[in-house]
This record gives C-alpha cells, structure tokens and sequence, in this order.
C-alpha cells in the first residue's frame, strides 16, 4: 500500500520529520527560508498532508489546489495564516500546537520585562562599547518590577504561565479575557476591563491569539489611557496592537518602554521603533528553545499521523470538520 504523502514547507526540527517518515513519505522539509505561494500551489495537488509554517499563507487557493488534503497541520499554537474556514468548508482538518510553547513563549515575555525594564541591551551596548569607567550612581538607571502591577491581556496557557512566573516578585495581577483562568492564580489577580487595565498596569502584557475581533486591540484610543510610565510588551501577535500608535505612545513618553517580539507587518518592523532607545526588538523567538521547537515538531507531526491513520488529532482547531467526515 502507498504511504501517505507530507509536504513540509521548510526546514523544522529532524525529530519530528523521522517521526513522520515511519508512516509517511515526506516531501519538502529542506529549505531554511519560507516556501512562495506559485511552488506552494504547484507542489500540494497531490499531497495528503501538509505541515506548513506560521510564515506560509495558507488561503482559499491554496486550499482549492491541495485537493487530496485531508490534514493542514500548522507549526505553531496561532492559526492566523490559515483560512480555516475554507479548510473546513473542504472537509480539511486544521491542528496547531499548544501547550509545548508555554514556559518558552511565558519565559521570553519576563526575558523582555527585564530586558526593556532594567536596560539589559544599552547597558551590554555601553560596556562592549569600552564606555564603562566606573561605578557610577545615576548610569543606567531602570524601573523595579517588584510590587508593581502587571496586566495581562489574554489569560490562556501563556497568560497563566506569565501570572504563576510573577509570584516571587509581590505583583498585583489584573487581566483582560473573556474567559477565566482555568488555573486558581490567588486573590492578587482579578479581572478587569481592557480599559481599567490600560489605567492600573505598570506593565502590559499581551496574550491573545489574532482573530478579527483582537485585531489592533491595543490602538491609540488604549494608549492615550494607559498609566504614564508603563511598559508594554508583545510576544503574541503583532497586528493585535496598532504599530503606528504603539510608537507615537512612546514618543510621546505615555509608555516607558517597550519589548517586543512580534511586529504588525511582520518581517517589518515599523522605522519609528528602530530610533527608539527604550524599545527592545527581537525577531519572533517566543518558541525558540531546542525542546520547545522539537516538541512543536513532534506534536506537528503526531496531528498528521492521527488524521492520515483515521484518528482525530488531539489538536484539532476546526472540530466543525469532523460533522463532514466519520471520524
Ligand atoms: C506560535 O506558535 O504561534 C508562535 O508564534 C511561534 O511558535
């Protein structure tokens, strides 16, 4: 009997593509930078799975032409670059890959409190720059994380992981969700408006998946009422918050500082936030440990072998799907 054929659109971790080659022929999986959309479409018409990356688009053409698909498996928890609606208008599974991300993404979002907080990146700059002659009193002064109140917008896996990281630094906790924490997180954390957490929060931090409705969620209107002095921080998505708004906050001092890892136009990055010394940049890392990004493959490559076995894949995004199908 043929194998079920696996189109992986780039470069991921050797574990979970060995993972797949025990059932699967896999096609793919060689170059380090994304695949464009023309060799994307020439190459899913005869495919029954593809594993593609938040970096792909994956729209109603693409759909369109992949029609063996059974199995659209994303190697990522967000699901923005995919048209899921159209999958499940095909009968096309979707499935992402929560969980394995949490204490990596949660732990880069401290990582970017305490960098744009305590000026980590201009004082290594100061000191590899031969500028550092002494101790001096007021060099590099930076803001206390201790007892300060952190609102986070979002309270899903990665907003509880930020929450449960705080104890330890005698922090007030106030969110921003529609649901409630799944986890008891203690009677510091209650929750709030979007915009009495933009009036109490000494750090933002935010924790939402993009969909239409989280769609520049943080704009000028929410910026103009936050706390003077606040920090702000994204390591979600980057359209949820208005870039443009996001620097003319800082400029004009409304924010302290900023800490981001996420971009609206990703790879762009806005040039307003490259002349501000308060901001600190990184290129979308929220994920990237060795284990996070080999346990992402795996569980990427774990939601195809379910599907194209006649399973139903532990993460499956689109569970309207399975009315078309007999699973
Ligand atoms: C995700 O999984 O959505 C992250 O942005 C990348 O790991």
């Amino acid at each position: 009997m043929s194998k079920p054929i696996v189109l992986v659109t780039r470069k991921i971790p050797e574990a979970g593509i060995d993972f797949l080659k025990q059932l699967c022929e896999v096609r793919g999986a060689t170059e380090a930078t994304p695949i464009d959309h023309e060799t994307l479409m020439k190459s899913i018409s005869d495919v029954d799975a593809l594993l593609c990356l938040l970096t792909d688009t994956i729209d109603h053409a693409v759909i369109e032409a992949g029609s063996r698909l059974k199995v659209i498996s994303n190697y990522a928890v967000g699901f923005d670059n995919i048209d899921v609606e159209a999958a499940t208008e095909r009968g096309i599974m979707v499935t992402n890959t929560p969980g394995v991300l949490t204490e990596a993404t949660a732990e880069l979002t401290w990582a970017l409190i305490f960098a744009v907080a305590r000026k980590i990146v201009p004082a290594d700059k100061y000191v590899r720059d031969h500028q550092f002659s002494g101790w001096d009193p007021l060099l590099m002064l930076g803001y206390e994380i201790h007892g300060k109140t952190l609102g986070i917008i979002g309270m899903g896996r990665i907003g509880q992981a930020v929450a449960q990281m705080s104890v330890g630094f005698g922090m007030n906790i106030v969110y921003h969700d529609c649901q409630s924490p799944k986890l008891d997180l203690g009677s510091s954390v209650r929750s709030v408006t979007l915009e009495e957490l933009g009036q109490l929060a000494d750090i933002i931090t935010i924790h939402v998946p993009l969909t239409p409705q989280t769609h520049h969620l943080c704009d000028a209107d929410f910026f103009r009422l936050c706390k003077p002095g606040a920090l702000f921080i994204n390591t979600a998505r980057g359209p949820v918050v208005d870039e443009e708004a996001l620097v003319e906050a800082l400029k004009e001092r409304i924010l302290a500082g900023a800490g981001l890892d996420v971009y609206e136009h990703e790879p762009a990055v806005h040039p307003g936030l490259f002349e501000l010394p308060n901001v600190v940049l990184l290129p979308h890392i929220g994920s990237a440990t060795y284990h996070t990004r080999t346990n992402m493959a795996l569980r990427a490559a774990q939601n195809i072998i379910d599907a194209v076995t006649g399973k139903r894949p532990a993460y499956l995004v689109n569970p309207a799907v399975l009315n078309k199908l007999a699973l």
